[in-house]
């Protein structure tokens, strides 16, 4: 490798540089506090402050910063070509190895407000999902085969849940990110009578971190912030992999926008579902990226190793890949339709009001594992005789239990009538429409703000 770029692969300029407007922000905030506390001349902080300005501005117009080791070096390196070597003051009492820690908690912040705006959305569009569906009763699976009808609106709202335990993640994960690490300098602290506590203030910090050598080389806020990740894009996958099946003719439940599918080259019959495929598949690269990051990490001596320089590339693409990933969800959510003829077909199919007669005979004294039998035998006869449930006569039904004939009244199909057995379920956190909409109350009341 006689051509190798021996800086370019000791340095992290090639990755590192969405991490700018961090640093800016965080030498600005430094310089004000060297000037506060009289390390540094205001005359030669205005002229930091004013330079750092300048190349922010034209950063943001386009412009792109000469190459250099790291973007926190670049920065320095221009500051000192734009304003003299007065530039070079910057940099006391701190080291880049604070710099970096700062920098990337900054962003991971931003990231994980931005994030958390997202899972706002898609939890604003279940619950309308779960309101305008709430007559549609499906088949819930379990071992996915037909077990017991639910509305539609439950099982949306579960992912509403599993969301509304990842946005909680994030603003307690958030909490450990929001801490200054700046002016734990090189890894020792400094001799300057800093003040951290200003720095931290002025850059929105809720605290500044206790121990120096921590401070330096904790990336603990990072690997907890791609898992956090992980857990949604895995939650993700699980609602993906239902919309593929749903969509799937055979059980035909639901119907998506045409721009989340596509066509087959050679079949024209076909309408694939790429964009949930997508994003299951994209899990894939997020988990690596925590299990990146959980090794990175794993056995460092303290304090700052350059291997800590690797945590950008794996931090960053979870950031944009779940971003990317939430905003096809919510919007694929959002143009979901149920198809209620065929959640309805399907439950017949599925004999799933089965465990409803079991229940009806267990009520008059019949021990459940019997009943569970006789319901068996129904069952076997229906499909030998291609008739549904409520297809069967009275008659029938008491020949299929002829030792506690006629166990079976008339009221046996009012059990077993969908609407029914639906709002038996009437347990907290179960199915009823009456538990649903209370869920739903829940959820508006979590929305409104009053958990974050
Ligand atoms: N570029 C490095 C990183 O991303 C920061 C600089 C490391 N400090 C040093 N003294 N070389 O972690």
């Amino acid at each position: 490798m006689k051509n190798l770029d021996f800086e370019q692969f000791i340095g992290s300029f090639a990755f590192d540089g969405r991490l700018v407007e961090a640093d800016i922000a965080g030498s600005v905030a430094h310089v004000q506090m060297l000037v506060k506390t009289n390390i540094l001349k205001p005359a030669d902080g205005k002229k930091i402050v004013s330079g750092l300005n300048s190349i922010l501005k034209s950063i943001k117009s386009g412009w792109k910063l000469p190459k250099e080791e790291d973007i926190h070096y670049a920065v320095e390196k221009e500051l000192i070509r734009r304003i003299g070597p007065v530039g070079g003051k910057m940099h006391m009492a701190r080291s880049r190895n604070d710099q970096v820690a700062l920098d990337l908690r900054i962003y991971l912040r931003q990231q994980t407000d931005e994030i958390i705006g997202l899972i706002n959305e898609f939890l604003g569009i279940i619950v309308k999902k779960a309101e305008e569906n709430i007559d549609v009763i499906m088949p819930g699976f379990t071992h996915l085969q037909p077990a017991q009808p639910v509305l539609a609106a439950h099982h949306l709202l579960a992912y509403g849940w599993m969301l509304q335990r990842d946005k909680e993640r994030f603003a307690d994960c958030r909490k450990r990110i929001n801490i200054s690490p700046l002016g734990s300098a090189a890894l020792a602290g400094t001799s300057f009578k800093i003040d951290r506590h200003y720095t931290a203030k002025l850059l929105g910090f809720d605290a500044v971190t206790e121990n120096s050598l921590d401070g330096v080389s904790d990336r603990d806020f990072a690997i907890e912030f791609v898992f956090c990740v992980s857990m949604i894009a895995l939650h993700l996958t699980r609602f993906c992999e239902e919309i593929i099946l749903w969509m799937n003719p055979e059980l035909g439940y639901i119907k998506i926008a045409d721009k989340f599918t596509s066509g087959s080259s050679i079949m024209p019959q076909k309408r694939n579902p790429d964009c949930a495929e997508v994003i299951r598949g994209k899990s894939g690269r997020i988990f690596g990226s925590l299990m990146a990051m959980l090794t990175i990490v794993k056995s460092l001596p303290l304090a700052y190793n350059r291997d800590l320089q690797e945590d950008k590339p794996p931090v960053f693409d979870a950031c944009d890949n779940i971003k990317m990933c939430m905003e096809v969800m919510n919007e694929m959510t959002a143009s979901m339709k149920f198809v209620k003829e065929n959640t309805l077909s399907s439950i017949e199919k599925g004999f799933i009001a089965a465990t409803e007669i079991a229940d009806y005979l267990s009520r008059r004294d019949v021990p459940f594992r019997e009943a569970h039998g006789v319901v068996r035998r129904i069952v076997k006869y229906c499909k030998e005789n291609s008739k549904t449930l409520n297809e069967l006569t009275l008659h029938e039904f008491n020949k299929l239990y002829p030792e506690r004939y006629p166990i079976f009244k008339d009221d046996i199909y009012r059990h077993i009538d969908l609407k029914n057995v639906i709002s038996v379920k009437s347990s907290y956190g179960g199915t009823s429409e009456k538990s649903v909409l209370k869920q739903i109350e829940t959820f508006k009341k979590n929305m409104s703000g009053k958990k974050k």
